[in-house]
């Protein structure tokens, strides 16, 4: 209890300045999915707005009841009813007469290289894609680890397993063979889904090696029986006959007839690993009917979005919760065109955005402040070289937008004129929680302002309290962000884990019922919510989760650190940085710092990902603790930050940050 107090005390010091608000722009208004009505609607009934929702989705057996909350925390939505998610993707779309329409215009990161694919084609991959994993032995429930880069039959392959009621699990592409053997292990993936290698900054680099790398690892254990492959970088591929398959030789030549089975709206649909307080990810399970139709509904209104003339474009990777939800699963349901690319900003050159943007007339464009942060350090005089006119609507999601970021990406990317959505949601909300409706909110830079109509969402204190609405100047309390109500993609559970679902979520509010985000957020004057960040020991790099347990546990796992400690510092570009101190063993004081600081980040990089490397590592003669052997964090993340110390009083020996700081 105590360490939520103190770090519920330091975010009260993150000043976030209220700034004048943006109302919408009444052309906007005048053309927007959401009015104002649509929260009365909510407002009025619920549950009643809820099942009007799932009506946009196409069911092949309605449901009966809208929710049965009766064995929470794992709820059912949409009971009875019946439906195949990939149908309602791509299928429905063709038969509406919209086979022609573009799904994805794929860029390559290699200029040049790109491809379009329609409603119709997509439909055809999809079901040569889920032929072939019948041949391969896949059937219902069955899991699959998804590890490839931004390529579109990676999207075709989450659809094939969706199609067949089979679970992905998708693993990003930058995780190390070492995090992917674990989540292969724990959702005892049957198949492996990979490319020969992937593009990073012009460059081929191997990824079919690690998961030979990770199958090899899981020895006689191992639960997988074939890897499909698909070539392409071209580069060389260790292989192993009768267990690899590659794609191009099997998916093109398997018949482009599937008829789709219709799945209970409680089946599962995919797990995802996300970080949570401990070493060990957790997977994250989300189910059918509930999840596409908040993934569906959110992206409408959301993102404004007209499937006839909308070119869409979000920015994530299909490794994370927002490519799943709004790259593949809401886009694709509401038959949008999409761009899907698979480079970074800055291949070849800082360019690269803006002329996607123009080749293809995006008119809606959703990222993370990390990136709007790193083009604001590339400077405006980029953006000021393309048109970027077919832009209306511009989404952040992922960490708290800066004020600054936010005036800067709106003015910059938008025109000062289009509305900017900043989004608030987690890997377990599935969808968009919190957010504003483009053409109703009047937004305030930096809040992700209230709760999307049929959503609830309270700040409350220690107690369960609702904090009272905040004052211009932001010195009012922070507490705790929790969700008061259940939601249709809610997370149904931890993978093989019901007991750390209910202790990581709902053990905090237990009395209420409330789900606890982990977040902390602080009300303003006119009610909105300012979400602060986590309160836990989850670290938020560049939008990307990495818990300080797991960072801790790949650097004790070098045989020379006896210790680690790691904390998430404040960093102007990437929301935080990972700060690591470790204390060495008596043979490792031989190496040279430098040397051990190198093997140390290459050991992090080696169990993790490179994303995780920390950005400091302190060698440090002790670590402070309190009398129980706890380490005071928060005492760990003043030194990284630089500040004064706060109170040092439960420590078992005070005098060990004047040889922490002296390690700096
Ligand atoms: C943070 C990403 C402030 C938050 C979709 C949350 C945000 C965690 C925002 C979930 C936002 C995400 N403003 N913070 N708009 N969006 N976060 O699971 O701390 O990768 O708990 O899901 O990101 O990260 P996850």
């Amino acid at each position: 209890m105590q360490r939520w107090v103190t770090t519920l005390t330091d975010m009260t010091e993150t000043h976030v300045d209220v700034q004048a608000s943006y109302p919408p722009p009444p052309e906007f208004s005048a053309q927007a999915n959401a009015t104002e009505a649509l929260y009365d609607e909510a407002a009025e009934d619920r549950l009643g707005f809820w099942a009007a929702q799932a009506e946009r989705l196409a069911w092949d057996t309605p449901f009966t009841e809208v929710l049965d909350w009766s064995e929470a925390p794992v709820a059912k939505w949409f009971v009875g009813g019946k439906l195949n998610v990939a149908y309602n993707c791509v299928d429905r779309h063709v038969e509406a007469g919209n086979g022609d329409r573009v799904a994805i215009h794929w860029e390559g990161e290699p200029v040049g290289d790109a491809r379009d694919i329609t409603y119709a084609q997509l439909k055809d991959e999809v079901c040569q894609a889920a032929n072939t994993l019948t041949e391969l032995g896949l059937t219902k429930g069955d899991r699959v680890a998804i590890y490839m880069p931004m390529v579109p039959e990676a999207i075709i392959a989450m659809l094939a397993c969706a199609r067949l009621g089979a679970m992905h699990s998708v693993v990003f592409a930058g995780f190390s063979a070492s995090a992917l053997k674990a989540r292969i292990e724990d959702a005892e993936a049957k198949l492996v889904i990979t490319t020969d290698g992937q593009f990073r900054r012009g460059k081929a680099a191997p990824l079919k090696a690690g998961v030979d790398e990770a199958i090899e690892a899981l020895g006689d254990s191992s639960p997988v029986e074939h890897v499909l492959v698909v070539q392409r970088t071209g580069i060389e591929v260790p292989w192993t006959e009768g267990r690899d398959t590659w794609w191009h030789e099997t998916v093109p030549n398997a018949s482009t007839e599937h008829t789709p089975e219709a799945f209970d709206s409680e089946h599962p649909l995919f797990l995802l690993y996300t970080s949570g307080t401990t070493g060990k990810p957790k997977g994250i399970m989300h189910t059918s009917g509930g999840y596409l139709t908040q993934a569906s509904y959110t992206h409408h209104y959301v993102f404004d979005i007209k499937p006839e003339s909308d070119v869409y474009w979000c920015t994530a990777d299909i490794g994370w919760v927002t490519g799943h939800t709004y790259i593949v699963y809401g886009p694709l349901s509401n038959g949008v065109t999409q761009v899907v690319y698979e480079g970074t900003p800055a291949s070849p050159d800082e360019h690269r955005h803006f002329q996607v943007i123009e080749k293809y007339g995006v008119t809606v464009y959703y990222t993370a402040p990390t990136v709007v942060r790193t083009f604001m350090k590339w400077g405006r005089e980029l953006a000021f070289e393309h048109d970027l006119s077919s832009l209306r609507l511009l989404g952040s999601v992922g960490e708290p937008i800066n004020p600054e970021a936010w005036r800067w990406y709106r003015l910059v990317f938008g025109g000062d004129k289009t509305p900017v959505v900043d989004t608030w949601w987690q890997t377990e909300t599935g969808g968009i929680m919190i957010s504003p409706l483009p053409g109703v909110t009047h937004c305030k830079p930096g809040s992700a302002m209230r709760a999307l109509p049929g959503i609830s969402a309270k700040i409350v204190d220690d107690d369960g309290n609702e904090l009272a609405p905040g004052t211009d100047h932001g010195e009012q309390a922070s507490g705790y962000l929790v969700l008061d109500q259940p939601w249709p993609a809610m997370l149904r559970g931890i993978w093989g884990d019901p007991e750390r679902f209910k202790e990581t979520y709902w053990s905090r509010f237990a009395q209420q019922g409330w789900y606890f985000a982990g977040d902390g957020a602080r009300y303003g004057k006119d009610g909105e919510i300012w979400v602060l960040g986590r309160i836990d020991d989850v670290m938020n790099v560049s939008g990307h989760r990495i818990s300080t347990a797991e960072v801790e546990s790949a650097l004790v796992g070098h045989s020379g650190v006896a210790e680690a400690a790691v904390v998430g510092a404040t960093d102007e570009h990437t929301g935080q940085g990972i700060c690591a101190f470790v204390i060495l063993k008596s043979h490792a004081k031989e190496t040279s710092r430098e040397q051990m600081v190198d093997e140390l980040r290459a050991e992090v990089a080696r169990e993790i990902s490179p994303i995780a490397k920390p950005r400091e590592i302190h060698v440090v003669p002790e670590l402070p603790k309190t009398r129980s052997g706890k380490i005071m964090r928060r005492l760990l993340r003043d030194v990284a930050e630089g500040r004064e110390l706060g109170d040092t009083s439960t420590l078992v020996d005070p005098s060990v940050f004047e040889a922490i700081r002296a390690s700096k």
